[in-house]
């Protein structure tokens, strides 16, 4: 099978019934399946919750983090309010002082890998692109990405060795807030002290809650992107000149990418009162899960969802997410997904994978493929 050949595991019972009852810590939480339902549920806030600190990620992340996330947490109205204060950082993307930056940062990384026998490209490659991406954004030094390339890919979640990889994103997040709070500047940090949220500033926690979303929710969702992109271009090389020689084309197949990968299978809601979700019953309290990734291969949807169609329009998909809280680095990872297509097909003849290794979600009723655990590639210059 062809390494970038996406994998739908929910097909069968996504047209069978439209909801998967699967096991996540010991406890079944319904995944909404299909493309209108998952959409729907996305706009209805007050049945499908998100005011639910550590409860919005599956598997819940009260082991990983302190402080409730902002502004994903939250429902409207304090949710509209809370995405203002950010509003703005997410948005610089769409600058084209920004996206020079962007297009340095990515030309210099393929010159890198085209200088070496080899290179690993989700360590190598993929997770310094992410990490100095979001330097820019934050409006800090590119030096700054070196520490947080130093924790590695997988820093945030748990790694089942006893310790708490959160704990390290918590401290680097109070020092920086301390420094910013001695010595205030133009930098993201600074910015979210200085904040008012209803006539007021911000809590400590409240800071710690938008930080913490930016750093954990745009890491491994970029690094999987970009790895993915590289590993599908190094099996169809036949894209390069396409891609090279159409930029319309670059547009639709950014959007492709984040279909096929869905980087984010799939997030919570909490239901406050007893709800029937396609038949199975979500007791007042407990969970239902948005899955981005079935709905991204809804045959109802997407003609032949299983191929990868570059120039796919229009192309609805819910990568992002949809409604109140569809993704507002968006902006940002559309930048970067653009930026790779069009230098290395700008600048590349040939991408040669030496080695593979598939990065694999395991659940209890399904696995999943998202992109890459390491890719060894050779990377020829045009
Ligand atoms: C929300 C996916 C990149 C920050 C979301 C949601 C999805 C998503 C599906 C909706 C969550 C929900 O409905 O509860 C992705 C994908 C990405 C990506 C596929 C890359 C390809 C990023 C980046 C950042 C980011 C780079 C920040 C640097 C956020 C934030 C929210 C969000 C702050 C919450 C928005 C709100 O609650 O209003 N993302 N994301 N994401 N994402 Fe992303």
């Amino acid at each position: 099978m062809s390494h970038s050949c996406p994998h739908d595991p929910f097909a069968k019972i996504r047209k069978e019934k439209g909801v998967l009852a699967t096991e996540f810590q010991g406890k079944k939480i319904p995944m909404i399946l299909r493309h209108g339902d998952v959409k729907q549920a996305a706009k209805d806030w007050e049945t499908f919750s998100s005011d639910a600190p550590f409860r919005v990620p599956i598997p819940s992340e009260e082991d990983v983090r302190n402080v409730r996330q902002l502004p994903i947490e939250t429902n409207p109205p304090e949710h509209k309010e809370y995405r203002k204060i950010v509003d703005p950082t997410f948005r610089k993307p769409l600058k084209a002082e920004f996206a020079h930056k962007i297009e340095t940062l990515i030309c210099s990384l393929i010159q890198d890998a085209a200088s070496r026998e080899s290179m690993e490209i989700v360590r190598e490659f993929a997770l310094p692109l992410q990490s100095r991406a979001l330097t820019h954004l934050l409006n800090v030094p590119e030096s700054e990405a070196e520490i947080w390339i130093s924790w590695g890919t997988h820093v945030f979640r748990d790694g089942g060795d006893g310790t708490s990889k959160g704990a390290q994103l918590t401290e680097y997040l109070e020092r920086k807030f301390d420094q910013a709070s001695e010595k205030p500047g133009d930098d993201f940090f600074s910015g979210l002290l200085a904040a008012e949220f209803q006539g007021r500033k911000l809590t400590r926690d409240e800071c710690m809650g938008f930080a913490n979303l930016t750093f954990a929710g745009g890491r491994d969702t970029i690094i999987n992107s970009v790895a993915w992109t590289i590993a599908y271009l190094a099996e169809h090389p036949e894209a390069l000149p396409a891609l090279r020689d159409d930029p319309r084309l670059i547009l639709t197949a950014t959007e492709e990418i984040v279909r096929v990968v869905t980087p984010l299978t799939h997030i919570g809601r909490v239901c406050p009162v007893t709800t029937d979700v396609g038949g199975e019953k979500v007791a007042a309290g407990e969970r239902v899960s948005l899955c981005w990734a079935s709905a991204n291969f809804d045959e109802t949807v997407f003609d032949s969802p299983e191929e990868v169609r570059l120039d796919r329009k229009p192309n609805p998909h819910v990568g992002f997410g949809s409604g109140t809280h569809n993704c507002l680095g968006a902006a940002h990872a559309r930048l970067i997904i653009r930026t790779l297509l069009k230098e290395i097909s700008s600048n590349v003849k040939m991408i040669e994978i030496l080695e593979a290794k598939r990065n694999i979600e395991r659940e209890a009723d399904y696995s999943r493929e998202v992109a890459y655990d390491s890719l060894q590639v050779k990377i020829t210059l045009a």
